[in-house]
């Protein structure tokens, strides 16, 4: 027994004295290896008390366990000493100097289609349009029916898309903005939308299921179709240059009357025929027309009073002519060595 205790005390004062060393966490873990670990010095004292006498256990297990709670108190108190002065060094070590100028190279570039759908829209704010936006889960009534294309028209079919019910579509075209505006707003109105639009289409280096385009819409009392090509021959020279042309070819939309589709001269070879253009000089870029005076009606506004014309503008083809692009998957792919060129 007495010699339990002396050996006792013997390991906490060469214990007290070792911690008192102490320089780092390294150094405390080694002790507490040499100490408390199943080997250590402590634990060997205590296998000790194995050849005692049954009636001198009790007395020395009190003993043991306060020498071994005061170790461990001295121990905990180092341990915490320790970990505070190494983590104030670490945050001395490692202040930084935010008044230093940054190496940071990491930020993305926007996607040319934002980038052209932005320059756009910008031409026309500059005119005096507004902006606006709606969805692409679109009402067949707004993508089809108050645009005078009833169910079962012909034109339809050129126009495929995923129907979500018998009355809800992915829009095929951004046109339904026209009686989504026209319903909400009086005339004045003088609006772009730009949006997704959905058409059953195999993708290729020039068509794709899923693209973009501009809406513009302009309704007021006595617009004609001068307005009309004066503000396209405005468009086409701010985003392509002051020698672009714009050609009107007579076609057919349902909702327009007349309509028209609308070339620019060829930003490439500037109209002599080259392979962006196939040899043509021109580029067909959008559909435009006067809007129907049954639409007008269609969103209660009196054909007799007011006129307007819509048009609408094909992003990726714009986009494409504006960045010398010549493939239009390039623009769905996500692959940053493409994206990382319009920085
Ligand atoms: N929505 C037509 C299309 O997608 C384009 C258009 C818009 C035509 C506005 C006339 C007026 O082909």
């Amino acid at each position: 027994m007495s010699d339990l205790r002396e050996s006792l005390n013997k390991t906490r004062e060469e214990f007290e004295s070792k911690i008192k060393e102490i320089t780092s966490s390294a150094d405390i873990e080694s002790l507490r290896v040499e100490y408390f670990g199943k080997k250590g010095k402590l634990t060997g004292v205590l296998r000790g008390m194995g050849s005692l006498k049954p009636e001198e256990r009790p007395e020395a297990g009190k003993m043991v366990n306060e020498v071994r709670a005061k170790m461990e108190e001295v121990f905990a108190q180092t341990q915490s000493k320790m970990k505070a002065m190494e983590s104030a060094h670490k945050l001395k070590r490692e202040v930084i100097d935010v008044t230093l100028p940054t190496s940071f190279s990491g930020a993305g570039s926007r996607h040319p289609l934002n980038m052209a759908i932005d320059e756009i829209c910008d031409i026309f704010l500059g005119l005096g349009y507004s902006i606006g936006e709606g969805p692409e889960v679109e009402y067949d009534k707004y993508n089809f029916e108050l645009l005078r294309l009833p169910k079962g028209h012909p034109a339809r079919d050129t126009q495929d898309t995923f129907y979500i019910n018998e009355n809800i579509l992915l829009r095929t075209q951004t046109s339904p903005m026209q009686i989504r505006i026209m319903e909400n707003q009086k005339p004045p109105i003088k609006v772009v939308c730009p949006g997704k639009v959905y058409r059953q289409d195999t993708l290729d280096a020039t068509h794709s299921p899923v693209f973009h385009q501009i809406e513009g819409l302009v309704v007021d009392k006595g617009v004609t179709m001068g307005d009309l090509v004066g503000s396209l021959q405005l468009f086409a020279k701010k985003l392509f240059g002051e020698k672009t042309e714009i050609r009107l070819r007579p076609h057919h939309f349902p909702f327009t009357e007349p309509s028209v589709e609308v070339d620019l001269t060829c930003w490439k070879c500037g109209g002599c025929g080259c392979n962006v253009c196939k040899g043509e000089g021109w580029i067909e870029v959008l559909g435009a027309g006067m809007v129907h005076p049954e639409v007008l009606e269609n969103c209660g506004i009196d054909s007799n009073e007011y006129s307007g014309f819509a048009f609408g503008i094909g992003v990726e083809r714009t986009a494409m002519g504006r960045y010398g692009i010549d493939d239009i998957r390039l623009l769905y792919e996500n692959d940053v060595r493409f994206l990382k060129q319009f920085k």
